[in-house]
């Protein structure tokens, strides 16, 4: 899609629709919507007193001017109660607009910049907002069907604002925010993808292909056998039961550059999780193509990072494999040797995504690393404490990288809630043969345990744990409860968080 930012007055933009909003409540429409109601002899006026439009979140009434404006169609767009309002406000209500813009079958709309008017936010970061929401509320996944769908996309994009001077502003935030949203996609992708389309090999040319794309950017894919020296026994102890080569991708934007601080992001991709010999129930297993979320997030952000030419040394590591049950399959009762040295009891097979990330964050240590992010869909028990589609659990060993992070999730709309790293959640992963066991006896503080295992492989640095095992996959069904910016299926959580982490960090250092 084509974004363009223009100056002018909305009423008098020429185009097939164009979209003004209001907020709830709001008896007389003023500013932008407020001109286009007076130039149309006041129709938005009548359907608000009339009650037939009451500018409720994801409320939408359609208008035609018929020669009383140049454009052909107006849409007016709910912005819900303003004392709520926030850039999550400007994502749905640009989100909504897209998909009746589509659902109207135009090929082009123009919008005036939700919130940067009556709603008080900054220009610069509405403009990103709602360029974000406009490509979120559009995605659908069409790659394996055949038959085109009954409705293309719109093509074209135009943000209208009145003052000239702030041109450049929004014109930035929109760049971003197209940037940020078209990664966010990939990694919808990557998650809705079948298995059988995104296996690890899949994955590394995907990589290896960004990479490829800037001059900045380097990626190396370590195979089985260059994990074996490295002594990642961990990682492949997992890769052992599939007949798919699993594959370590590392990635590295402003390789060299020891003037730049180096933060590095690790993504759990097991491109399918069927549990191993501890094999998961077959209901919904399915869903288990989503395990990739977290490297999915990782090689999206590494695709925006390379386009916005961040001034930060960005690593990407992201290792990949299936996790199946088979003749050479890892067993309850084995001990792997992760990188580090340290012994690994497992317990269950099903918990293979902490074996895979241990091995990596050994390997982050490397870098020195000024902060190291993980990303996983990590525990079922984080979605049982915290909900699906509400909040990602976060786990720190640092407070300022937290406070980054709580941050970042402010600005992103990507909710973060903060969870402890309690010593006791340890004693339940102790082993009677090896260092530690991959997984307690029990169900209860599954969540803590998890990320608990995890510290022990990241103790050289600031560290973050995010399990996004809730956040990944969207299923509840199709209520308006729902944000416009979701469909079912992959969400591509985690990338507009990280991107705002990274971008914020280079800017203040
Ligand atoms: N991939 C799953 C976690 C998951 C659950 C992701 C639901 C998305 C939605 C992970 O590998 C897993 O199976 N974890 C186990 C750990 C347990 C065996 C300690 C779990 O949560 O049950
Ligand atoms: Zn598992
Ligand atoms: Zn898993």
């Amino acid at each position: 899609m084509e974004i363009n930012v223009i100056s002018g007055a909305i009423q008098a933009t020429e185009d097939e629709l164009i979209v003004v909003n209001l907020f709830e409540g709001v008896e007389k429409p003023g500013g932008a919507t407020g001109a286009v109601d007076k130039a149309m002899g006041g129709v938005i006026g009548e359907a608000i007193a009339r009650g037939d439009f009451r500018g409720k979140q994801g409320e939408v009434a359609v208008f035609y001017p018929r020669g009383a404006i140049p454009a052909v169609r107006v849409l007016v767009v709910g912005l819900g109660p303003q004392d709520k309002f926030s850039l999550q406000g400007v994502r749905e209500a640009a989100a909504t607009a897209a998909r009746k813009a589509r659902e109207l079958g135009v090929p082009s709309f123009s919008s005036i910049i939700h919130g940067a008017g009556a709603g008080g936010l900054e220009l610069e970061s509405a403009a990103q907002a709602a360029a974000e929401g406009t490509i979120l509320g559009l995605y659908r996944y069409q790659e394996l069907k055949n038959k085109p769908p009954d409705r293309p996309d719109p093509e074209q994009f135009t943000l209208v604002l009145l003052d000239e001077a702030n041109l450049p502003a929004a014109e930035a935030g929109a760049d971003v925010g197209q940037i940020v949203a078209e990664a966010a996609c990939l990694a919808r992708d990557l998650i809705n993808r079948p298995a059988n389309y995104a296996t690890p090999s899949d994955l590394a040319e995907l990589a290896m292909e960004i990479a490829s794309q800037f001059g900045a950017m380097r990626c190396q894919v370590l195979d089985e056998e260059d994990a074996a020296e490295l002594g990642m026994g961990s990682f492949l102890g997992v890769a052992q039961g599939s007949d798919e080569p699993a594959a370590f991708i590392v990635m590295e934007h402003n390789p060299g550059r020891e003037d730049l601080d180096t933060v590095v992001l690790v993504g759990k991709a097991i491109t399918f999780d069927t549990g191993g010999i501890s094999l998961k129930p077959s209901e919904h297993l399915d869903r288990m193509r989503g395990d990739l979320g977290g490297g999915a997030a990782v090689l999206a952000t590494m695709l925006a990072v390379g386009q916005l030419e961040l001034p930060l040394h960005v690593v990407g590591l992201v290792p990949a494999t299936e996790n199946m049950p088979g003749g050479q399959a890892y067993k309850p009762g084995d001990v792997l040797t992760a990188m580090n040295g340290k012994t690994i009891e497992i317990i269950s097979t099903d918990a293979e995504g902490r074996l895979i990330l241990a091995d990596a964050l050994a390997y982050a240590s490397r870098f020195e690393p000024k902060a190291v992010v993980d990303l996983a869909t990590l525990t079922g028990a984080c979605v049982i404490a915290l909900g699906r589609g509400v909040a990602a659990g976060v786990f720190s060993t640092d407070e300022g990288l937290l406070a980054r992070l709580q941050v970042a999730s402010q600005a992103s709309g990507e909710r973060i809630w903060h969870m402890p790293l309690y010593d006791e959640y340890l004693d339940g992963l102790e082993s009677l043969t090896a260092d530690l066991a991959n997984s307690g006896g029990d169900r209860f503080g599954g969540v803590g345990a998890s990320a608990m295992f995890l510290k022990q492989f990241a103790d050289n640095y600031p560290w973050a744990h995010l399990d996004i095992a809730g956040m990944t996959f969207e299923e509840r069904p199709g209520t308006p409860k729902r944000p416009a910016h979701l469909q079912k299926g992959g969400t591509g959580f985690g990338v507009r968080l990280m991107v705002q982490l990274l971008r914020d960090w280079s800017t203040a250092g």
